[in-house]
Parts: C-alpha cells; sequence; structure tokens
C-alpha cells in the first residue's frame, strides 16, 4: 500500500493529524495495533485546553463536545483545612477549560474518520519504521495474519511511549530527558455526582488527591499511592474514607460516595526526547513526551504538536517549502517545555514525596499561600492551566 502520510498509533494525537489531513485534501492512512473496542475504552484524562477545542472545532469534530462538555472557570486548592478558588477568566482575559473525556475524542473521531471511508486498521501491529532517512520511508507491520508493507512520503509516530517510531530513530541523533516520580495514582470512576462543581487539587500530609468529573453523574477521582500499589489492595471502604481524609477542609463541605465502577493505577514521569523528527520521520504526542498527570497536560500536547505538523504538511504540499517542517521539532519543544515545567511544578508542589524533609513540605504550603495571596502568583497558574495559544503558522 501506498500513501502520503503513514500515521502509526489512533490515540488522540493520531487521530486528529488523519483528521486534520484528511480536510485537507492530503491522504494518509492510520495503523493501530490494537482492536477498537480496546482503543475506545482506554480511560485517560479530560481537561480540554481552548487550542484544543478551537482544533476539534475546527474540523468539524466538535459536535458532540459542545453539547456535552462542561466549561469550567476555575479549580481549587486545598491544604491546611483551606480551599482557595483560582478563577481562570479574570486572571488570564477570559480563558477557561472544558471537561470532557479524552476516550470520547478517540470515539468521536474514531466515527468521523469511518464515517468518511478514510484508511485506519485496528489490529495492524507496527514492527518497523525503515528508511526515514530516504524520501520512501517504509513501515513494515502486520494486519489480519499477512506481513505488509506502507510506502509513505512521511511517517509520523503517534504510537505512545512503549512505541516503535521513537526507536527508528538512531540513539547516537536523540537524547532523552527524564524524570520518574516516587508515586503513583490510584484513579477511580464512581457513579456518583460530583460533590464540586470545579475540580479540587489537595494537598494533604497524607498525600495528594484530586476531584474531577467525567459527566454531572459520573465523578473521576485520584489518590496518590506508592509505587508498586495493587488496586485489589484498596476496597471502595478504603478508597473513601482516604478521600474523606485528604480533602477535608474547614466549614460544611461533604464528598459524596457511590458505586465504583473502575480502578487503576498510573505511574508518574517525565520525559521529552529531543529531537522530534528524523528525516521524514516525526514524532507526536506521547511518543515524544509524557507528562505526569497532575495539571491534564498529555492530550493537549498531543493536539498542539499535530496542528503544527498537519499546517506544515499542508504548507509543503501547498508550495513545496519544507521551512515548516524543519521547524516542527523546535515549534513543538518550545510548547512542551512549558508544559513539562508547569506539570513538574503542579506535582511536586501538591505531593508528598516520600523522600522529603519538613523543610520541602514548608516549601510547598509556602507556594500554595503565594497563589491565594498574589494574583499574579495565581495568573501563572491560571495561564498554564488554561494553555497557551497556538503559534501562528
Ligand atoms: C483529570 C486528570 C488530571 O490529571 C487533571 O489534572 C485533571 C483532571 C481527569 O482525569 O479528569
Amino acid at each position: 500500500m501506498r500513501t502520503t502520510v503513514g500515521i502509526i498509533g489512533s490515540g488522540p494525537a493520531g487521530l486528529l493529524l488523519a483528521r486534520l489531513l484528511h480536510r485537507a485534501g492530503i491522504d494518509c492512512v492510520v495503523l493501530e495495533s490494537r482492536e477498537r473496542a480496546h482503543v475506545e475504552r482506554r480511560q485517560r484524562a479530560g481537561i480540554l485546553e481552548q487550542a484544543t477545542v478551537d482544533a476539534l472545532r475546527a474540523v468539524g469534530a466538535a459536535q458532540r463536545l459542545d453539547a456535552e462538555a462542561l466549561v469550567h472557570d476555575g479549580i481549587e486548592l486545598r491544604w491546611n483545612g483551606r480551599g482557595h478558588r483560582v478563577d481562570f477568566p479574570s486572571l488570564t482575559g477570559g480563558r477557561r477549560v472544558w471537561v470532557y473525556a479524552q476516550t470520547e475524542v478517540v470515539k468521536d473521531l474514531i466515527a468521523l474518520r469511518l464515517a468518511d471511508g478514510a484508511p485506519l486498521f485496528f489490529g495492524a501491529r507496527v514492527h518497523a519504521v525503515e528508511g526515514a532517512d530516504t524520501d520512501r520511508p517504509v513501515v513494515r507491520y502486520t494486519h489480519e495474519g499477512k506481513e505488509k508493507t506502507l510506502t509513505c512520503d512521511y511517517v509520523v509516530g503517534c504510537d505512545g511511549f512503549h512505541g516503535v517510531a521513537r526507536d527508528a530513530v538512531p540513539a547516537t541523533l536523540r537524547r532523552t530527558f527524564e524524570r520518574v516520580y516516587p508515586y503513583s495514582w490510584l484513579g477511580i470512576l464512581a457513579d456518583v455526582p460530583p460533590s464540586c462543581d470545579e475540580l479540587i487539587y489537595a494537598h494533604s500530609p497524607r498525600g495528594f488527591a484530586l476531584h474531577s468529573m467525567r459527566t454531572p453523574h459520573v465523578s473521576r477521582l485520584y489518590l496518590q499511592v506508592p509505587n508498586g500499589t495493587d488496586p485489589a489492595d484498596w476496597s471502595d471502604r478504603r478508597i473513601w474514607d482516604e478521600l474523606d481524609t485528604r480533602f477535608a477542609v474547614d466549614g460544611a463541605w461533604r464528598l459524596r460516595r457511590g458505586p465504583i465502577t473502575a480502578k487503576s493505577v498510573l505511574p508518574m514521569r517525565s520525559s521529552v526526547t529531543e529531537p522530534m523528527r528524523y528525516g521524514r520521520l516525526f514524532l507526536a504526542g506521547d511518543a515524544a513526551h509524557i507528562v505526569p498527570p497532575t495539571g491534564a497536560k498529555g492530550l493537549n500536547l498531543a493536539a498542539a504538536d499535530v496542528v503544527v505538523l498537519a499546517r506544515a504538511l499542508a504548507h509543503r504540499a501547498e508550495t513545496g517549502s519544507a521551512d515548516l517542517l524543519d521547524a516542527y521539532s523546535d515549534t513543538c519543544l518550545r510548547r512542551v517545555w512549558r508544559a513539562e515545567h508547569f506539570s513538574y511544578f503542579m506535582t511536586t508542589t501538591l505531593h508528598t514525596d516520600p523522600g522529603r524533609s519538613d523543610f520541602e513540605t514548608r516549601l510547598q504550603i509556602s507556594q500554595l499561600d503565594r497563589i491565594a495571596s498574589s494574583p499574579h502568583a495565581a495568573a501563572e497558574l491560571a495561564e498554564n492551566y488554561t494553555g497557551l495559544p497556538l503559534p501562528h503558522a
């Protein structure tokens, strides 16, 4: 098979890129190793920045989002038994965020691609990308028990942290910057209306807790737990009791309990691979960078990468100039490092590091007090949380 752009992976990066290219009249093929049901069931974060929503709207993929997403104008931070709300619009000149699960974005984009009759193959396991430094890179994969070849003008690796695309960049030409955190998250979904109108990020001596939501009837909550935690060790009762303790605040607030429908443990890592391009192979989303989940930047970074890349590929098709493709890695990395810093900041400010000293805990409290008392410090958080505008072409 032959195509202009071969896309490996049908997470949000691969699917949004396919949609952007389709709308620009550039043909592409998406290869996904897992089955559709698996891809559509994966639980990820649920906060969309303005730029992500703009991109989905621009390609006609926001119909359900616009009908169902919850629009949030702030978050609450909790520490030392008190809460402080950070108001986004007043601190950022009107910016806000949308609560809409990543898995719903994925479902919407898959449905659109299949409705267009455009190529998207599930169960297509890529084992190699060859000739990335030539004019005709080739993707080798297995589908329906047969070895197959996809010959491309460009290949885009949207296949995540454990995918094959990153390894197709010679080790001597890439560098990975990394930090692994000494804690994980236990995430739950519960059939109970959220106990708050906006998300709550709680610092507590027993560890971090986050109250998020999916719909007016479904809550999503997270607890900091030690690395290696087995979700089976956490009964529903133990989870709700621990959440209660960590969210405790002076005043009348109460956490609603309900049936827990999913439990999983997420490790926390920061990682950036540079550059995000080798010849005609481009890396996007988690294939190039990972953020710890605090602040929900992963999907938004992936969307920003592919908006920049789609623009560069369209520019190349229209003008013959590779200028924007040549700038892709540098353009994306500026935004990536900003989000890396913010995610690291949110993570290290709010979690209890088992190896920390009381000195570091005092610094965390001082930083939270500062956000509560200085509009400048609060605006810094609000600007990063709601996301930077996309660079212009
Ligand atoms: C969610 C996850 C996050 O990491 C976050 O910072 C906010 C929300 C979520 O899953 O809803």
